[in-house]
């Protein structure tokens, strides 16, 4: 587990925690998929909520994270599954003699197993094997882990990783006794993907389930933080309206809170400078740019939470385009938009924008307040947008 700096502000979901660990714990399923978009806080509640459950109840606990090492998710994991069972045996030497030889006997299984010369040079040259040798550990211990991938949809956007991943889901199934698995995913369709790619399922559909929107509890805490921290007094009403802008984003409500302390603006004002700065640090004005009109209005109704199929919508982007669009048309548009990761489908069927960034981006430019299905304002703010280049 990486060591982690205290967080004063980090709004504890330890109920959530112990839901997940319970519905592991009690054998129905062996792993966990959790969806939310990017910055909607999933790292955030596996590091400082999940794991640090899943120790206090005496379990043992691994982390990955895909994003790390993008191009070579398997030299990620051995390296962290390596690093794990060297200070497992560490510690359990220093502690008792027994636990310690139960561990070196399962080393030794495990070498007797796989070749000893093979296994004395390279002890763990695959994740399959180093999953292995974990679950013997953990057995010898009487212990049960806990594996999590973070952006585990990483593993659907190549080929590359197909031998990997079904290596990977084989070793898990194998050590399903000992070992749970929570699997975390951003793009929703990426997670769905990955349990349809491989042939026996990575996670159950059943399994699959939202991080739980931040709700008044996380506003009040963080209210209330913010109020002890810092000189000037935010409205609670305006920590939950700049939060509700952001999609519930908890980064973009802390950051929003520490520009405005810093430039002395008002919360509001600092919540959108902040949502443009993102915007533009991270290149998307670029990709903003590149897209088609007919792209741009489909990304802004869907922000409208608008029908997309409907005579009025299309009648609305035809004249934005300044041409007929057709249904075929819009339909590859949203399919090249949920491939480009500005869209994605949640679990009920819905489009919703993927990154909370792109969400700021739209309140900036189709000015948030006026927008929400008032057609006229989409209108101008694309004449606004479009036709000033
Ligand atoms: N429970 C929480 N309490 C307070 N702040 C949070 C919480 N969860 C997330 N955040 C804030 O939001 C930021 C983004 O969260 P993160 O977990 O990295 O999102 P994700 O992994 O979904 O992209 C964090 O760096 C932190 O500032
Ligand atoms: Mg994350």
């Amino acid at each position: 587990m990486p060591a982690l700096l205290p967080d004063p502000w980090h709004f504890p979901r330890r109920e959530f925690a112990h839901q997940i660990l319970a519905s592991l714990n009690s054998g129905l399923v062996n792993s966990i998929a959790l969806f939310a978009p990017r910055r909607m806080g999933k790292t955030q509640f596996v590091l400082r909520d999940l794991l640090p459950a899943q120790i206090a109840s005496g379990g043992d606990a691994i982390y990955f994270n895909l994003w790390e090492n993008k191009s070579s998710p398997e030299s990620v994991m051995i390296e962290a599954l390596r690093g794990h069972i060297e200070i497992l045996k560490g510690a359990a030497t220093k502690r008792t003699g027994k636990i310690a030889s139960s561990i070196d006997l399962a080393i030794v299984k495990f070498s007797a197993e796989y070749g000893e010369e093979l296994a004395a040079k390279n002890p763990v040259e695959t994740v399959a094997a180093a999953i292995r040798l974990w679950a013997e550990v953990l057995r010898a211990k009487k212990q049960t882990g806990l594996l999590v991938i973070d952006e585990v949809q990483h593993l659907a956007t190549s080929d590359k990783f197909v031998n990997f991943t079904a290596a990977l889901r084989t070793a898990l199934e194998g050590s399903a006794d000992c070992i749970k698995a929570v699997f975390t995913g951003s793009s929703q369709a990426g997670l769905t993907r990955m349990f349809y790619d491989t042939r026996a399922a990575f996670y159950g559909p059943g399994s699959q389930i939202s991080l739980p929107r931040l709700g008044n509890d996380f506003i009040k805490f963080i209210s209330t933080k913010a109020s002890e921290t810092y000189k000037p007094i935010f409205a609670t009403q305006d920590v939950a309206d700049v939060f509700e802008q952001h999609n519930a984003s908890p980064y973009f409500l802390r950051q929003s809170l520490n520009f405005a302390v810093l430039k002395g603006l008002d919360l509001k004002t600092a919540a959108r400078r902040v949502g443009m700065d993102l915007y533009i640090e991270l290149g998307l004005q670029e990709k903003w740019d590149a897209l088609s009109i007919v792209e741009q209005a489909i990304v802004q109704f869907i922000y409208g939470k608008q029908q997309l199929y409907t005579e009025n919508t299309r009648n609305w982007i035809s004249s934005i385009a300044g041409e007929e669009v057709t249904p075929r048309r819009i339909q590859l548009a949203v399919a090249k938009l949920e491939r480009g990761d500005w869209i994605d489908k949640t679990l009920d069927g819905k489009y919703e924008i993927a990154d909370p960034v792109v969400t700021a981006y739209i309140v900036e430019i189709t000015d948030a307040s006026l927008s929400l299905g008032h057609e006229e304002d989409v209108k101008r703010s694309h004449s606004k947008k479009l036709h000033k280049k």
